[in-house]
Parts: structure tokens; C-alpha cells; sequence
């Protein structure tokens, strides 16, 4: 494999007019009411996918005929399959293996199928919000097994689950793992104590795996239905190579089944959408990369190791009322401000009109994610930097906040 030169991930490379959502004026406009951002929010990143991931989709543009197009019947299947085997020790059959545009249309057609109006869906917050607004949105109603933050380690609340799994209407939870935002891999240990409980109660999970492949050194990301056959039939897993590889934009995942009357079921479901054929480019860029960017993959995580150690200091240095949650996985960090005491509403207008940087706030994750801010460290180092800089200027003892 060809050595990837770490100093590419250091290009500032202009994003803005280009339609992102985390650059554009227009819609830093339109979701922080404000033009003039520095913005390290929305997860995706500000680096160039791999290289023959962008050569085989130029050639393929090329070519010039966009129609009809699904993924290439032998290479695509085996690319998903060899990925997670060779990383995750997980056997898939390709019959498991179902499209979804994105994680989050799947989970809001499976928790449409699988669940009824009314119905309680469980989630571990502060989580990923559009999970929540999907199981309002559909009528479903969110039951918050609040994670616990021990010495600023987020731990899951398995006492408040065994209670809540005995009412009959909460027989759906969406896991994230690795948990946006507080950044914890949870171990094999924690997701056996979670299965077991899941098994005994029936409930079925649904395990976003989206970050599955951003994990630190020391971490071991497990894919929970690799764990045992019993939670594989129990369990519907969410990959995708969208916040891997920076494939957002082509909305492009895989569902994998192992259950076959859920697979069935959740195919019935997206043919009733007419949801079954990818993009032309999706399952192309995401069999590319899996073939061939693994090692862009590991000069990454040295970036983000990187990143996040300066992150680490700087704070520790020049703002040490805010705590860093150490993330074991994910180019999201997530920053304590709880010390300043500030209304949330408060923290999110020091962020937007004193430092001026667009982050996630907090609160938006739901509850205990008050007095906290989410940070996007997949950046240059040089935009890290300044916008340490704007937050240092704000919130360092002796300027506006003590
Ligand atoms: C946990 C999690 N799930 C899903 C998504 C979005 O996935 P998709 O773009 O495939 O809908 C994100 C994006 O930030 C995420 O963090």
C-alpha cells in the first residue's frame, strides 16, 4: 500500500460556495443565523477523500452515462464483506447486506416498521439528536436512559435500563457505537451487559455503527451482533464509509440483517419507498475505499491523534475550566463549559457572537448534554488552532467569563 503523506491533511482546502453545510454563508445563515463562522460543527471533514477513491469517480464521470445504475454485483458485496471480516472479525453473508441512502433514513423506516404509533424507543442520551426528532417525528416516544458521567467517563445506566425494558411498549433501542457525542467505544463487556439485558426483555437493537472505523490506538471497536449469534438475530447494524472516508454527500450505507424475517421485513419497507437503488457514484466511492484506503485511513487517525492532543493542551493550558472528555473513538470531542455556570442558550450566544466559531451546541443532544459544546477536530491543524484561539479569547480567566 502506497504511503500516504500526512501534510495533505494540512491543505486548507476552501469549502465555502461549494454547497457544504458546514462552510457555505448561506447555510451557516440559515442554521446559526450568522454568515461570519468559523465552523468546526456538522460531522464531516475538511479533508479530501482518498485519492483512488476521487480517481475512480472521475473516471467513472467520465464516462458520461449516469442512469440506472446499481453496485457492481461481485466487487461491491465482497469490498463490504472483506471490511468488516479483516477489521472487525465479523462473518456477514452478502444476502445481509441492504441499502439505505443514509443511517438515518434507515433507522426512521426501521423504527416505522418495527415499531407502532405510540411505541417508546429507547436512547442513550446526550446522543446523536436526529434520533430523537425521528422517533417524535413518527409518532414513537423517546425513552432517555440518561448516560452516567463518572471522573469524566461516560458510562451506560444498565439499572435504569432493566426498568425500562419491562414496559411492553419499549421493545426498540437505537445504540450509537461509537457514541456520538461523548466519544466512548464501548467495550465488548459493556455491549454483552447491554445484550443481555436486550435478549431478556426482547428488545430489538438497532446499532448505528457509523463510527465504527474512527477509533484511537487503544481502542477495539466491536460490532455488536458479532459478539454471538443470539444478539446478531436480536440486532440490526448501521455501517457506512460516509464519516470514515468523507462519503457524506453521496448518501450511501449499508444495513445488515442477519435475521431474515427483519431483512425481509425492513426490504419491504424501503421497496414501498422505492428506496432500492444507490446513486450512481455511492456504492463505487464506498467499495474504492474500502479496497483501497485503508492506509489513508490510518494517516487519519494520526491526524486526528494529532488534533487532539493539541486540543488536550491548549485547553489544559489556556482555558482549564473547561474539561476535555477524552474520546476513545470519533473526530468529535466533547468540551465541559459546565464550570461557567451559563444558561445553555447563553453558551450558544458566546460561541456565535463572541468567538464566533460554529459549533454543536450541547443541549441539542438532549438531556445531560446541557453546559457542554461539541467540537469537529477533522480540520487542518491550523483552523484547530484559530479556533482554540476564539474560544481562549472568550473564556480564558481574565477575559469576559470567569
Ligand atoms: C451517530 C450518527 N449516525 C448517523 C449519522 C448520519 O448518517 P447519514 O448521513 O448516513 O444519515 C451521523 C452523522 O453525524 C452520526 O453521527
Amino acid at each position: 500500500m502506497a504511503k500516504i503523506d500526512i501534510s495533505i491533511f494540512d491543505e486548507v482546502i476552501d469549502r465555502k460556495n461549494t454547497g457544504s453545510y458546514k462552510w457555505d454563508p448561506y447555510y451557516l445563515k440559515k442554521i446559526f443565523g450568522k454568515k461570519d463562522l468559523l465552523p468546526l460543527w456538522v460531522a464531516d471533514m475538511d479533508f479530501r477523500a482518498p485519492q483512488p477513491v476521487i480517481n475512480a469517480l472521475v473516471e467513472r464521470a467520465k464516462h458520461g452515462i449516469f442512469g440506472y445504475t446499481g453496485p457492481d454485483p461481485e466487487k461491491y458485496n465482497n469490498s463490504v464483506i472483506n471490511w468488516h471480516k479483516r477489521r472487525y472479525d465479523w462473518l456477514i453473508d452478502e444476502d445481509w447486506i441492504v441499502f439505505s441512502p443514509g443511517i438515518v433514513q434507515a433507522c426512521t423506516y426501521l423504527i416505522q416498521r418495527f415499531t407502532k404509533p405510540g411505541d417508546k424507543v429507547i436512547i442513550q442520551e446526550p446522543v446523536y439528536h436526529p434520533f430523537a426528532a425521528l422517533i417524535k417525528n413518527n409518532g414513537r416516544r423517546i425513552v432517555s436512559n440518561q448516560l452516567d458521567l463518572v471522573d469524566g467517563h461516560y458510562k451506560m445506566n444498565y439499572e435504569g435500563l432493566e426498568k425500562i425494558v419491562k414496559d411492553s411498549r419499549t421493545k426498540t433501542l437505537i445504540l450509537c457505537s461509537p457514541h456520538n457525542p461523548v466519544g466512548r467505544v464501548w467495550t465488548r463487556e459493556e455491549l454483552i451487559k447491554l445484550g443481555d439485558i436486550c435478549l431478556e426483555n426482547d428488545v430489538l437493537v438497532i446499532s448505528d455503527e457509523i463510527h465504527c472505523d474512527l477509533v484511537y490506538p487503544k481502542y477495539k471497536h466491536t460490532i455488536f451482533a458479532s459478539i454471538s449469534e443470539e444478539l446478531a438475530q436480536h440486532s440490526i447494524t448501521c455501517t457506512a464509509g460516509s464519516k470514515t472516508f468523507n462519503l457524506a454527500g453521496f448518501q450511501h450505507s449499508n444495513v445488515i440483517i442477519p435475521n431474515e424475517r427483519l431483512r425481509e421485513t425492513f426490504k419491504a419497507q424501503m421497496e414501498n419507498h422505492a428506496l432500492t437503488i444507490p446513486n450512481v457514484f455511492g456504492a463505487l466511492a464506498l467499495q474504492v475505499a474500502y479496497d483501497e484506503g485503508e492506509e489513508w485511513l490510518n494517516t487519519l487517525m494520526q491526524v486526528l491523534t494529532r488534533n487532539l492532543n493539541f486540543l488536550k493542551d491548549f485547553i489544559k493550558n489556556r482555558v482549564p475550566k473547561v474539561s476535555v472528555i477524552e474520546p476513545e473513538g470519533t473526530y468529535l470531542v466533547w468540551l465541559d463549559f459546565r464550570k461557567y455556570e451559563l444558561e445553555p442558550k447563553d453558551l450558544e450566544k458566546k460561541m456565535l457572537e463572541e468567538a464566533k466559531i460554529a459549533l454543536d451546541s450541547g443541549y441539542i443532544f438532549g438531556s445531560g448534554g446541557e453546559g457542554f459544546e461539541r467540537i469537529n477536530i477533522a480540520c487542518p491543524l491550523s483552523i484547530l488552532k484559530e479556533s482554540l484561539e476564539r474560544i481562549a479569547k472568550v473564556f480564558a480567566e481574565g477575559n469576559n467569563v470567569q
